[in-house]
């Protein structure tokens, strides 16, 4: 894969793909972690003398309408605070546009494009005939073959990897081709069904597995307990079980948890009660894992080489159920081992109990790091390495 650091980008028009996707709310963007790790890129592109453009989706938008509900404004107005430069938004873009050295031209969210989501041909020849280099640098949308991700560097004279895209490869590499063993990951999230994949993936590859979140539920039912009114998935204890016999016939494990931390109702009020697991009654809900299991899992991670963590273990957005969270996020930051957080939820858990600069690294990617998890080949990683070395 070509690299973007080793390229002369002196007076080019270069086009950078990021993943700007966050949350914005009354215009505002509200949790800047991916803007963040883009600004590295777009700073090096404009010392290196280019005519900067940068392009990326917000969310899920009808395709071939504007909606300014999804409009890229907000992303430019948080640009032009972070960088020295001035920073503009283009709304049509795609028969030409003008960008100057030194300043930033943000195109308007490219899922307003009718062909985005389809990897259009016509679509990605016209965003090609815009540059003279294509930076890949959005590794939250490295698992999508779109137009903007995956067909314009087909086309582009040159397309290249960008600093945050290498960034995250060598990091995620790490962890999973040649991790320092014991590999620990920690899966945790609402269901198994979203997360068969990835847990049937890792079963097979990592030491300990360690399930939180409405998925170990459904663990701790395939053990034989009562879940009450837990949200949990019935018609999954079979798969969970064979994924218990997977991990352990290769000397692993899934540990479910001892004790756990129920209440009566899903609420901020709700009040806490702690339960040895085989006392769940038919009426109580599950929402956190209990101090002795999550004793037993900081010690897991304290012995771990390499830790990957993605989901939380309980709804720790209501304090009386973050405490095993807590205890995760903190036995993490403790560890000397590799470790990398990735996943929406799982990087407002780093925030809240502020472990950010105790994790050796943060992804930005979603969907993207459970794809790289999973071993599958991101389609605009395969599409860099189909353009050179
Ligand atoms: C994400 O947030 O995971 C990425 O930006 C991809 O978004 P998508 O799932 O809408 O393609």
């Amino acid at each position: 894969i070509i690299n973007m650091s080793a390229l002369d980008l002196q007076g080019k028009r270069v086009l950078i793909r990021e993943d700007l996707n966050v949350p914005v709310s009354n215009g505002v963007v509200t949790s800047d972690a991916r803007l963040r790790a883009s600004l590295p890129t777009i700073k090096l592109a404009l010392e290196k003398g280019a005519a900067v453009m940068v392009m990326s989706h917000l969310g899920r938008p009808t395709e071939g309408e504007y909606n300014s509900e999804f409009s890229m404004q907000p992303v430019v107005d948080y640009l032009e605070k972070a960088l020295d430069c001035p920073v503009r938004l283009a709304k049509d873009y795609l028969d030409g546009v003008e960008a100057n050295v030194g300043e930033v031209v943000v195109f308007e969210n490219v899922r307003f494009n009718v062909g985005e989501k389809k990897n259009d041909e016509a679509l990605a020849k016209k965003l090609a005939a815009l540059c003279d280099v294509y930076v890949m640098d959005a590794f939250g949308t490295a698992h999508r073959a779109q137009a903007s991700t995956h067909g314009v560097g087909l086309y582009a004279p040159v397309a290249c990897a960008g600093p945050l895209l290498a960034g995250e490869l060598e990091a995620l590499g790490k962890a999973m081709d040649n991790p320092a063993r014991p590999l620990v990951a920690i899966v945790g999230g609402s269901k198994v069904s979203t997360k068969l994949t990835v847990l049937e993936s890792l079963s097979g590859v990592v030491d300990q597995l360690v399930v939180g979140g409405g998925i170990a539920n459904t663990f701790i039912a395939a053990a034989g307990h009562n879940v009450g009114k837990s949200l949990y998935e019935a018609d999954l204890i079979d798969e969970a079980k064979r994924l218990v016999a997977n991990a352990q016939s290769r000397g692993g494990d899934i540990p479910v948890p001892t004790d756990v931390v129920v209440a009566g109702e899903f609420s901020p009020t709700a009040s806490a009660t702690l339960k040895p697991v085989e006392q769940v009654a038919d009426e109580d809900m599950i929402f956190d894992i209990g101090p002795d299991s999550a004793e037993a899992l900081a010690e897991i991670l304290k012995n771990a080489g390499t830790i990957v963590w993605n989901g939380p273990v309980g709804v720790f957005e209501f304090d009386q159920f973050g405490e095993g969270t807590k205890r995760i996020a903190q036995a993490i930051a403790d560890s000397s081992a590799f470790s990398i957080a990735g996943g929406g939820d799982t990087l407002a858990a780093v925030d809240k109990y502020e472990i950010a600069d105790k994790v050796s690294y943060i992804s930005t990617g979603g969907g993207a790091f459970l794809e790289f998890l999973e071993g599958k080949e991101l389609p605009a990683v395969a599409m860099l390495e189909s353009r050179g070395e």
